[in-house]
C-alpha cells in the first residue's frame, strides 16, 4: 500500500481536557493538519468516545475533573491497546510524566506548549499509526488474496464476482450490489470492506427499509441536543461513527426521495449536518449499497434518484439468483451441512448423491438463504452420523415444479370437487405465503404491504400452515 493511498484514511485524534479553550485551539490546529478530531471534557465520556470512534491517538490531560489521567491511560490501553496516548502534563510534574511513559503512554507534552510543538509531536505519533496500519494491511492482503474465506461458489458467475471484488475492493470506488433477496449481497459488501484498505476501520450497515424516514435520518446524520422531542443528548450519527470505514446502505431504493436528495448531497460533498445543527461535519466513508431490485427499473419507477444511482453505482455488481448458478448448490449445501452438523452436534453427516440431485433441481426462490435454512432444518431432524437421503428433504422441495419455478398444481380427480378445490387453495396459500415471506426476510408488515392483504390475515395463515415470520 503506497503512503499516498493510505493517507486518504484520516488519522483520528481524541482530545480530552476540561479546559475548553485549550481543547478548542488544539482541535483547530489538528483539524487544519487534516486529522479528524473528537473532543471530550471528562474521562468517562472519553471512554464512550473511544468505544465509538476508535481514535488512533488520544491526547489527554493528566488532571481530569472526574478521573485521573493515568487511570484513563490504563483504561485506554486495556480497551484499545493499539491507540497511542499522549499526556498533557502540568508544570513541574516530571514524576508523573515518567509514570505515564511507564504505564504505556506514547509521549507527553508539558504545558504550556506551542502549536508547532503540538504539530510535531502528533505528527510523529501519526507516522507511527501509519506504520502499524501498513503492516496490518500487508498481513491481511497476504492472507486474503484471492480467498474470500466464507463465500462459496465455483460457478462462472461467482468466480466473476470474486475477480471483481479483488479488483475493486482495494480502490475506494463506490459499489452497488443488486440481486434477489438472499443471494449474498451483504456477504459481498463485507468482503469488499475486508479486502479494502479500510479493513481496519468500521463497517457500518443500515437497512433503509427498517426505519421510518425521520428515524433513519437521525440515525444517519445524528442530532443536536434538543433538536426534537426526546433528543435530550447530542448524538453522533452512524456516518460519523463510520469514520474512515465502509458504509453499507442496504435496500437503498426503500429510502424516501426526500432523504435520497439529502444523501446525494452528502455523497457529493462529503459533509453532513446533524439534525438540528448548522455545523458542517466532514465525513469519510466508502459507499457500498444494495438493492434487491434492478437499479435502472427502480429509477424508471421513481423509487431511486438517477443522480444518486449515478454516484453510488460507480461499480455495479449483479448477483445472479441461485437457480441460474445451480452448480454452486452442492458446495453450498456441503458448507452449510458442515456448519450446522457442528452447531447441532450431529457428528459427520453426509448427503447421498440423490439428495444432492434433489437439492440441485429445486429453484430456490429464496436463494442461498433458503438453501441455508433448508439444510439447517434437515440437520436439526437428523440423527448423529446419518446419511441424508431424498426422504430426509422437506416435501415442498421435492414436489414437481412447473417451468416458472413454482410448484405444479396437484389434484386427485377422484376427490369431490369442493375438497379438491380447498386442498388446492391450501397448497397455493402456503406456497404463496412462504415465497412472500422469504422475499421479505420474514418481515410480516412488509409482506402484507406487498401482497395487499392485512397483517392479521398473514398471522392467521402462518398459524394454519405452521410457518414462521416476525413482527417488526
Ligand atoms: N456464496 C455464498 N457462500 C456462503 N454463504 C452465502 C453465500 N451467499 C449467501 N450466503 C449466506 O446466505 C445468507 C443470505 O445472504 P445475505 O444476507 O448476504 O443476502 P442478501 O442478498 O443481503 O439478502 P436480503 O436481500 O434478503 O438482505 C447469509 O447467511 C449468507 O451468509
Ligand atoms: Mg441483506
Amino acid at each position: 500500500m503506497s503512503e499516498s493511498a493510505e493517507a486518504t484514511v484520516p488519522i483520528t485524534v481524541l482530545i480530552v481536557d476540561d479546559e475548553e479553550l485549550l481543547v478548542k485551539s488544539c482541535g483547530q490546529i489538528l483539524s487544519s493538519e487534516g486529522y479528524t478530531v473528537f473532543t471530550e471534557g471528562r474521562g468517562r465520556n472519553a471512554l464512550d468516545s473511544l468505544r465509538r470512534h476508535h481514535p488512533d491517538i488520544v491526547l489527554t490531560d493528566l488532571m481530569l475533573p472526574d478521573m485521573d489521567g493515568l487511570a484513563l491511560l490504563k483504561e485506554v490501553k486495556r480497551l484499545a491497546p493499539e491507540t497511542l496516548v499522549v499526556m498533557i502534563t502540568g508544570f513541574a510534574t516530571v514524576d508523573s510524566s515518567v509514570e505515564a511513559i511507564r504505564a504505556g503512554a506514547y509521549d507527553y507534552i508539558p504545558k504550556p506548549f506551542t502549536a508547532t510543538q503540538l504539530r510535531i509531536l502528533i505528527g510523529r505519533a501519526a507516522q507511527q499509526v501509519r506504520l502499524v496500519r501498513d503492516n496490518a494491511h500487508l498481513r491481511d492482503q497476504l492472507k486474503k488474496q484471492y480467498s474470500f474465506e466464507n463465500i462459496i461458489g465455483t460457478s462462472e458467475a461467482i468466480q466473476k464476482i470474486f475477480s471483481m471484488i479483488s479488483r475493486v475492493a482495494p480502490t475506494d470506488a463506490n459499489v452497488m450490489i443488486s440481486g434477489e433477496s438472499g443471494t449474498g449481497k451483504e456477504l459481498i459488501a463485507r468482503a469488499i470492506h475486508a479486502n479494502g484498505r479500510r479493513a481496519s476501520r468500521p463497517f457500518i450497515a443500515i437497512n433503509c427499509a427498517a426505519l421510518p424516514d425521520h428515524l433513519l435520518e437521525s440515525e444517519l446524520f445524528g442530532h443536536e441536543k434538543g433538536s426534537f422531542t426526546g433528543a435530550d443528548v447530542l448524538r453522533r450519527g452512524l456516518l460519523e461513527q463510520a469514520a474512515g470505514g465502509t458504509f453499507f446502505l442496504d435496500e437503498i431504493s426503500e429510502m424516501s426521495m426526500d432523504l435520497q436528495a439529502k444523501l446525494l448531497r452528502v455523497v457529493q460533498e462529503r459533509k453532513i449536518r446533524r439534525v438540528g445543527g448548522d455545523a458542517e461535519i466532514p465525513i469519510d466513508v466508502r459507499w457500498v449499497s444494495a438493492t434487491n431490485r434492478d437499479p435502472d427499473t427502480a429509477v424508471r419507477e421513481g423509487q431511486l434518484r438517477q443522480d444518486l444511482l449515478y454516484r453510488l453505482n460507480v461499480v455495479p455488481l449483479r448477483l445472479p439468483p441461485l437457480r441460474d448458478r445451480r452448480e454452486d448448490i452442492p458446495a453450498l449445501a456441503q458448507h452449510f451441512l458442515k456448519r450446522y452438523s457442528q452447531e447441532y452436534e450431529r457428528g459427520q453427516l453426509r448427503f447421498t448423491p440423490d439428495a444432492l440431485r434433489v437439492l440441485t433441481e429445486y429453484p430456490f426462490p429464496g436463494n442461498v438463504r433458503e438453501l441455508q435454512n433448508v439444510v439447517e432444518r434437515i440437520v436439526s431432524m437428523c440423527l448423529p452420523g446419518q446419511e441424508i437421503a431424498p426422504v430426509d428433504i422437506p416435501d415442498e422441495l421435492t414436489v414437481r415444479h412447473s417451468g416458472n419455478g413454482r410448484p405444479a398444481l396437484h389434484f386427485n380427480a377422484d376427490q369431490p370437487f369442493h375438497d379438491a378445490k380447498s386442498d388446492a387453495i391450501s397448497v397455493f396459500e402456503k406456497e404463496y405465503l412462504r415465497d412472500l415471506l422469504q422475499r421479505h426476510g420474514g418481515n410480516i408488515s412488509q409482506a402484507a404491504r406487498t401482497a395487499g392483504i392485512d397483517r392479521k390475515t398473514i398471522h392467521r395463515m402462518l398459524v394454519k400452515y405452521q410457518l414462521a415470520g416476525r413482527d417488526d
